[in-house]
């Protein structure tokens, strides 16, 4: 599916979704396309954007709108960047690539989960773009040192650290597709995988003629076996139940660039990371994936903006389908949002040109629905557009 197709019959990130519904198996597409238990916070996070209206005002100079901004001292395109995500290329050969590619072309920050297949190096050299990079604090501490020490060699610009999954993440329908790490051909996926040959060639057959397994290959040597070998407790996949300030403080020391916190939702922990010295927070509940009754960052961001938006940059992810969530998310007090799934779609339906095309479309949709609001750029998109529910936190003062 090349551009011109994309064009045509690509005229919205749910289509993107449906193109890539058809090429991957079930447990993969599944995999991204879903939350945890019952989808609550998943639904709860497109609902929040929904309820949000805008109130339209006309009678203003909208011949040129810009969805440009500054992203810690660099211009972006647009108020977005890639949310670090997992295994894109499971998605498609070489997946993390296609997306980085895609969104360098799009002016557009990408951040790379240090889950990747694709090492960051790989990464750095096959993009011109701007690149973050993504981790978890590990039990080792030494290890997420090191790892830090390599991405500022390797000319990583921003680090994200995701403070969000204290605890391996319980997700039922990952293991009733029989899709799980370590990765196994069971009864319950070998049926969905041969249904899908376009995908089995592509993504495994082609890797596997090239370089054998599929490794997380940002990870330390001694962590670093085959996607279809690892196992949890012997190699101690990233999850630290014992991240504290201090933690933070000394990454912080060690890290020279933008310092971005991810997985902030209670205003006191944006207070606190503020406090230990972080350029930059996101809001989110981790696109729905981790607590289900997690409420959606979009209904704390007022709250947040009220208390922190002065002294750091916020950002937000967790449900971005549309331009109008980032423009709903601008109004409310966010510097700019993060999109995960609606990338990954683009990927999955047709690699770099897919996710090119999601970028696209949001950013249409952003100056689209900023026309009709009459804000010619991003700092006139003001609460005041936006009839907000009770239940939303505080207005936000802070921009
Ligand atoms: C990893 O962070 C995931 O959400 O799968």
């Amino acid at each position: 599916m090349g551009p011109e197709f994309l064009q045509r019959h690509a005229l919205a990130v749910a289509d993107l979704q449906n193109m890539a519904r058809r090429h991957l198996p079930r447990g993969i597409y599944e995999y991204v396309a879903r939350g945890t238990d019952d989808d609550l916070a998943l639904r709860g996070n497109a609902a929040a954007f929904d309820e949000l209206n805008i109130l339209p005002r006309f009678v203003r100079d909208v011949s040129q709108v810009s969805t440009a901004c500054d992203f810690f001292g660099q211009a972006s395109s647009a108020p977005l960047a890639v949310a670090p995500t997992g295994f894109a290329s499971l998605m498609w050969l070489d997946g993390e690539i296609a997306s980085a590619r895609a969104a360098a072309k799009a002016g557009i920050p990408f951040a790379l989960s240090t889950g990747s297949i694709t090492p960051m190096e790989k990464v750095r050299e096959a993009s011109d773009g701007r690149l973050w990079l993504q981790l978890y604090v590990w039990p080792q501490r030494d290890m997420t040192r090191e790892l830090i020490l390599r991405a500022e060699k390797a000319g990583y610009e921003a680090l994200i650290v995701t403070v969000d999954t204290p605890a391996a993440p319980f997700r039922p329908y990952n293991m009733r597709n029989g899709f799980s790490i370590p990765f196994r051909l069971q009864r319950r996926n070998i049926l969905d995988i041969l249904q899908h040959p376009r995908w089995l060639y592509n993504v495994v057959f082609r890797r596997w003629l090239r370089t054998g397994a599929m490794v997380a290959e940002n990870y330390p040597a001694a962590l670093r076996v085959p996607v279809g070998k690892a196992t949890v407790g012997k190699f101690n996949l990233p999850f630290s139940d014992d991240v504290s300030w201090e933690d933070i403080r000394d990454i912080r020391r060690l890290w020279k660039g933008p310092l971005i916190l991810k997985g902030v939702m209670h205003a006191d922990d944006a207070a606190a990371a503020v406090e230990a010295g972080v350029d930059g927070i996101i809001l989110s509940n981790h696109g729905g994936r981790n607590l289900d009754s997690a409420i959606a960052p979009i209904r704390v961001l007022p709250e947040i903006a009220d208390r922190v938006g002065s002294r750091t940059t916020i950002l937000l992810d967790s449900g971005i389908m549309r331009g109008a969530d980032i423009a709903k998310a601008i109004a409310l007090g966010a510097n700019g949002v993060l999109a995960g799934k609606a990338t990954l779609f683009g990927v999955g339906a047709a690699g770099e040109a897919g996710a090119f095309r999601a970028f696209e479309l949001l950013t249409q949709e952003l100056a689209r629905v900023m026309t009709f609001s009459g804000a010619a750029d991003l700092s006139q998109l003001t609460p005041d557009l936006l009839r907000i529910p009770a239940d939303f936190a505080r207005i936000g003062g802070g921009k």
